[in-house]
């Protein structure tokens, strides 16, 4: 999965561990669930699949962009800091190392931290069936939509069939989000070559313009669970 355009994960830690204490804020302060029930985590749930309701953004380099992007917000509703202009984040894993987790994760650790966001969640084969053009339907007003939402997760880019149609579609998402500077969390199983050769040369030129690359590398942990479970089960 490593390719010549990955940056070493402590790399971008340190680097952002850096600009955080010059900053003030601690870099090493967990983001877990707080005690005292959050308003507007509690609505977010709703939309969280059941299986990362519980997700934490434990990873040492999505922690630290979670608190940059915290960091950064702009004053929101009722006075609580809202999304703002930020970096985005590529994270690239082969099958289950835990990128959805992390998405999510930095979804609810943003609203564990205070931060008031507007946010939407799609995976790229969902984006362009939602997106193809049929009778009574406005993809173009839904595209439009999630180009301007202030925090997006686009999962398993490069994992859809591609054709020319989706190589524009995922141009006119990114281009936008690009060119308006909106924090953007991007998961592939893709590695920077093959994941070029599938979007176009030119979204992938601006992903690497506008986004950490965090690798996740290590087992499938949906086996690792499953192997857990069975050896559980054989010692009780
Ligand atoms: N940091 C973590 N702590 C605990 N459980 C985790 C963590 N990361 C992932 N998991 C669990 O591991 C499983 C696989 O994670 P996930 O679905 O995020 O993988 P993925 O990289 O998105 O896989 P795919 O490429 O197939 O989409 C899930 O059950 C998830 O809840
Ligand atoms: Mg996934």
């Amino acid at each position: 999965m490593r390719d010549r355009d990955a940056q070493p994960v402590g790399g971008i830690a340190r680097r952002l561990a850096t600009i955080l204490t010059s900053r003030g804020i601690d870099p090493a302060a967990q983001l877990t669930d707080p005690v005292e029930p959050i308003p507007a985590l509690q609505a977010a749930q709703a939309r969280i699949p059941a299986r990362y309701q519980a997700a934490v953004a434990d990873h040492p380099a999505v922690a630290a962009w979670v608190r940059e992007v915290a960091q950064a917000g702009r004053p929101g509703i009722a006075g609580a800091p809202g999304i703002a202009q930020g970096r985005s984040l590529l994270i690239v894993g082969t099958t289950g190392t835990g990128k959805t987790y992390q998405a999510y994760g930095a979804i609810r650790s943003l609203l564990i931290a205070g931060v008031r966001l507007r946010w939407k969640a799609t995976t790229a084969a969902d984006l362009y069936a939602e997106l193809r053009p049929r009778p009574g339907h406005d993809g173009e007003r839904e595209l439009m939509d999630l180009s301007r939402c202030p925090l997006l997760i686009v999962d398993d880019l490069g994992a859809a069939k591609n054709s020319e149609w989706t190589e524009e579609i995922t141009m006119r998402l990114i281009n936008r989000r690009y060119n308006e500077m909106l924090p953007t969390l991007i998961t592939t199983n893709l590695g920077m070559a093959d994941l070029r050769a599938h979007i176009g040369d030119r979204v992938a030129s601006r992903l690497t313009e506008m986004s950490d690359k965090v690798i996740l590398d290590g087992p499938d942990r949906r086996r690792a669970l499953a192997a857990e479970r069975r050896r559980t089960a054989a010692t009780a």
